[in-house]
């Protein structure tokens, strides 16, 4: 559920009009909702309570200072995967002390500023980065808090670019291997073992594949305990899937109880890293009709939000809904391709799209909030959207629409 309604028919973001928040802010622009954030972060919190967790929002997902901050302020913690992604946590107000570092490339100047930061635990993915992390923290003089992701080998049945946990991805530790690579992490002077990791994909519909993912990992942590090494938490990763269009993935309650109820009365404490099931239906993407133009084959529908602002539909054909601002009642419904204006036949937002159109309307694509702005770029030149952030009847610009004097400024000519 989420705060995107339509109130005597016209659109709404928590008590704000739609309509009223284009003419302020202008379009294309990303719209979040403060209190749909919170009623997803907390679907998990709550469900976990009782039981030793944390809940690691993937900054990855939507990382806008605001977006982090209100989550901070309930006591959230954060998955980074670069150093990047720390200072937007410190400069959100969360706590190192609950963020865990995941990815397959730290580097190491990365490495030293979470270790300086204290970062809960480093997310390792590699024999490799082991022993440059064991480095780095014997620079420092500190013990570097370890998890080792493994790869349990298991079919998310999702999409083949999000899917992460099969042998053949470039993710993780094989789970076959892991037990050696443990005991040579135990041997180092500089690392502390904290915990196992694995995430097996993203927009996962079903609790199956992370059962069966569990299964796996808890009789990893079961050989280790024969081998003296004793883990303390779990984590899970992220990746339960959103109501895009049909799908009905299970709730984060069910599915965190799923767990918690294969988890026993086992003592680890359990860590999740959840990004689009918190934030993709916490914020819309609103764009306005440029022109229509319509062709003996099809009807196209020209926005001001491109492929630039919005990729997931170029990039994975993802479907993401999309809906008038104010539904007209007035002139035909046909089938539109809703497409921008940059300059390749890949930039679509929506194709064959029902609706009743005309220059000028306003629509609001559904399910941004995650992987929307984050994935932006400058193509064409154009300016990225601003972030606004709903919070019942006031909007706050969490960021302002970018300017060409910022896109142009860092370039130079050659010198004479
Ligand atoms: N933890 C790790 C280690 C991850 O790699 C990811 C996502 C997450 C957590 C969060 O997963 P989520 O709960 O959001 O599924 N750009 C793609 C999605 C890429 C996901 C990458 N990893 C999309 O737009 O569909």
């Amino acid at each position: 559920m989420d705060h995107f309604n339509y109130r005597s028919g016209e659109l709404f973001a928590e008590n704000v009009a739609v309509e009223d928040i284009a003419r302020r802010f202008g379009t294309p622009a990303y719209v979040y909702s403060r209190a749909t954030l919170e009623r997803h972060y907390r679907a998990y919190d709550d469900a976990l309570a009782g039981r030793p967790h944390l809940v690691c929002y993937a900054v990855k997902a939507n990382s806008n200072i605001a977006v982090l901050n209100v989550l901070a302020r309930l006591g959230a913690g954060f998955d980074i995967v670069s150093a990047g992604e720390l200072e937007r946590v410190i400069r959100a107000g969360g706590d190192p002390a609950k963020t865990v570092f995941s990815g397959v490339g730290k580097q190491r100047w990365e490495m030293r500023r979470a270790l300086e930061a204290g970062v809960r635990c480093f997310n390792v993915e590699s024999d490799t980065e082991l022993d440059r992390l064991n480095e780095v923290a014997g620079e420092l003089g500190v013990r570097a808090p370890v998890s080792l992701r493994v790869n349990p080998d298991v079919d998310a049945g999702t999409h083949p670019y999000i899917s992460t946990g099969l042998k053949e991805n470039k993710f993780g530790i094989d789970i076959a291997e892991a037990p050696a690579v443990y005991e040579r992490a135990a041997a180092m002077a500089n690392l502390d073992i904290q915990g196992v990791d694995c995430h097996i994909g993203s927009q996962l519909t079903s609790v199956s594949p992370f059962l069966d993912a569990l299964d796996r990992v808890l009789e990893l942590i079961d050989t280790l305990a024969k081998k003296n090494i004793n883990i303390r938490h779990l984590d899970m990763g992220g990746g339960l899937g959103v109501t895009y269009d049909q799908e009905q993935p299970p709730q984060p309650s069910d599915y965190v109880t799923a767990l918690a109820e294969r988890l026993g009365d086992r003592s680890l404490e359990l860590i999740m890293e959840p990004g689009r099931s918190i934030a993709a239906n916490a914020g819309i993407l609103l764009t306005r009709v440029e022109f229509l133009k319509c062709t003996e084959h099809r009807n196209f529908a020209i926005t001001d939000a491109a492929m630039n602002d919005l990729i997931r539909p170029a990039l994975y054909s993802a479907w993401q809904s999309i809906i008038p601002v104010t539904p007209r009642n007035d002139g035909d419904e046909k089938h539109w391709d809703l497409v921008g204006p940059v300059c390749e036949t890949g930039d679509f937002l929506g194709k064959d799209r029902k609706l009743r159109l005309q220059a000028g309307d306003l629509l609001a694509v559904r399910s941004a909030g995650a992987y929307g702005f984050v994935m932006s770029s400058n193509y064409n030149t154009r300016n990225r959207p601003p972030e606004l952030m709903v919070d019942g009847e006031q909007v706050h610009v969490v960021r302002r629409r970018e300017t060409l004097e910022e896109q142009l400024g860092p370039e130079s000519c050659l010198p004479e």
